[in-house]
Parts: C-alpha cells; structure tokens; sequence
C-alpha cells in the first residue's frame, strides 16, 4: 500500500470541495463504514505477523492524514458560510432613522431664562421665593397694610391657616431678599416665579400666571439707573431699535411708580392695533422702592435708594410671539413650543 500517494489524492480531492455536500461525500468514501481506510485496515489480518506494525503505523498516518485535511476544510467552509451570512444580514447603516421627535424648551421658560442670563451679566442674583406667602410679605411690608383698597386688585387664594395665602405678585421677595441681605448690600436680585389671582380665566387673565421681579438697594440710585436698565433689557427682548419710556403710574410699593412702555415693535411706533394706535407697548410697572418698604425692612431710606420692576412672563412671551390668549401656555398643546421655534428663527 502507498499510503503516500493515497494521502495525496486525499489532499487533492478534499482541496477541491467547494460544498458541505461533497465534503461529506470524500467522508464516506474514504472514511464510511464501507470506505477505503476502514476496508485498507480489515486488510491487516492477511498480513505477515512481522509487518503488521508498520502496516498499523501506516494505516495511523492515514487517518490522520485524512482528518487533518478533513479538518482544515470543514473550518475553510465554515468560514466561509459565516461571511456570506454576515453580508446577506449586515445592516445597511445608510437607511434613514426612526426619527424621535425632539422636544424644545417650554417659550415661557425661554423667555425668563433669557431675562435670567441678561440680568446675571450685569451682577444680578435670581432667586426664589415661596408660592405659599405669608400676608405680611405679600401685603403689609410692602406698604399694603390691611384694608387698604389696593389689596381688591390682588385678590387671591386664602388658605385655612390664618395669613397664608398664595402669593399675588412676586413683589414679596423683594421684602425677603431686603431683609436676608442686610448687611450684604449692594442688593440685585431677580426672582421669576408663579403667582395666582382670583380672575376668571379669558384671553387675557390667568388665575395662575408668571412675572420676573426685580429689586435693586444701593447708595445714590436714580430713576436713570432704572431707565438704563429697563433700556438694556427692553432692547435684548425686542430688538436693538427699540426705544423706551417711563410713564407716571401709581403702586403702593414704589415712589415715585412708573409703567415701562417700549416702542411698538410691530409699526415701529407709527400706530397699529398691537399698541392700539399709540406707537407704545406697556411691559412692566415699577419705580423707585418706598421709603417705607425700605423701612419695613431695616433700611435707613436717607442712605440706601433702590429700584424695583415687575414683568409679566407671560405678556412678553405673547408681544413677542404674537400669542392673542393667555390661556394657550397651559393648553400643553405641543405645537405651542414647535411652532414658536420656527417663528423664532423667522424674526432673527
Ligand atoms: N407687583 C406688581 C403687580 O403685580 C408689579 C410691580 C410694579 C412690581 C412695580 C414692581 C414694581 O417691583 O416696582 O402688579
């Protein structure tokens, strides 16, 4: 037997195989119950005592032979079923995505942070205070003891325990901050947050609704230093066209009270029906703090002076955004958010 030549033909006819099939076919042929080797192997018994050894050692190297080629093609063609597996199943990383919509800012929320930013780069502290107000914060400190008329106008929720109510303006930080920073002055705060009124809700009244106070104590401060200030925030709201104004008004807590008026950004102060025909636009009450709310709150008024402002969040989302109904900040109408956005990016 030449067990040389047959490995050969081994190798050759096992190299050649391209399919599992024909793979299996060289098994049986040469490994199968009735195949070569096993029939080459029955042959021993017929064989010479003396060269039975090396006719053993030859059938070894056989098998072996043939599992090592068996071997090695059975990995090729693994191999190679894997790889065309990976190509048929592969993901096509090109194809477009399940898009999540993504979600934008609340405007609201937009508009106060905007304020927020503006006014800490020029030294002011936001701070809160709580919704849950005591009277004498919400009224008596601020120069509305009770009684007094001015309170009918800020109606608001009582709770049960007496003096707690929720807060009607969030002019009663002003009261807080004043009092915490004694000793800290000068004082620049500003404090965003939730207030509520007994309104019945319509287009233009919210029991519940948001203003951004402002409160600023120091030594020698002028009306010119509010107008300054209104004048910086007036035009990073509206535009760097925007002309501003104080007129006379009337509130408890500030002498003297003054409304801040921008010019209609809309006909750019010729007259429209935004501004109803008069060219300006009413977005804060404020005025020079009180001598009494200074006093109320440990302040000798013949040494410290201070401004204080009011905006309502919610009028200068709607100048801004052209919104005509209060109420649509709470309708939590998605379209709201992503359409003010597009609207945004329009007015830039
Ligand atoms: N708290 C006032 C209101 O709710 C608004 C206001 C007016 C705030 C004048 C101020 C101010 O700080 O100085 O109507």
């Amino acid at each position: 037997m030449n067990t040389l030549e047959l490995l050969k033909t081994i190798e050759k006819e096992i190299n050649e195989v391209t399919t599992w099939n024909e793979l299996n076919e060289i098994k049986v042929k040469y490994m199968g119950k009735k195949g070569i080797i096993p029939e080459l192997n029955t042959k021993i018994k017929d064989i010479p005592v003396e060269e039975k050894k090396s006719y053993g050692e030859k059938m070894n190297e056989l098998k072996n032979g043939f599992n090592e080629y068996f071997e090695a093609k059975k990995i090729e063609l693994e191999t190679k079923l894997l790889n065309e597996k990976l190509q048929n199943e592969s993901v096509d990383i090109g194809l477009p995505s399940t898009r999540i919509p993504m979600g934008n800012p609340n405007i609201l929320e937009k508009i106060i942070e905007e304020v927020e930013e503006l006014l800490m780069s020029m030294g002011y502290d936001v701070v809160d205070g709580p919704e849950i107000e005591e009277d004498r914060f919400n009224f008596e400190l601020l120069n509305i003891p009770k009684g007094h008329p001015a309170r009918d106008a800020q109606d608001t929720f009582y709770l049960k325990e007496e003096e707690l109510l929720l807060r009607s303006q969030t002019s009663p930080v002003q009261a807080r901050t004043m009092l915490e920073k004694k000793g800290l002055e000068p004082i620049r705060m500003i404090c965003p947050g939730k207030t509520y009124r007994r309104d019945d809700d319509d287009a233009t009244h919210s029991h519940q609704f948001m203003q951004i106070e402002g409160l600023l104590v120091d030594k020698d401060i002028s009306l010119s230093d509010l107008k300054g200030t209104f004048d910086v925030i007036a035009k990073h709201l509206f535009g760097s066209s925007t002309e501003t104004r104080l007129r006379p008004s009337y509130y408890q807590f500030t002498e003297p009270s003054v409304e801040l008026d921008i010019s209609c950004f809309k006909c750019k102060g010729t007259g429209c029906a935004l501004c109803k025909n008069t060219g300006w636009i009413t977005v804060a009450g404020a005025g020079m703090v009180h001598p009494n709310v200074l006093k109320n709150c440990g302040y000798d008024p013949n040494i410290w002076s201070g401004f204080a402002f009011g905006f309502g969040a919610e009028r200068l989302a709607m100048l801004k955004y052209g919104i005509s109904d209060i109420r649509t900040f709470y309708l939590t109408d998605l379209r709201v958010s992503t359409g003010f956005d597009r609207m945004e990016a329009q007015n830039d």
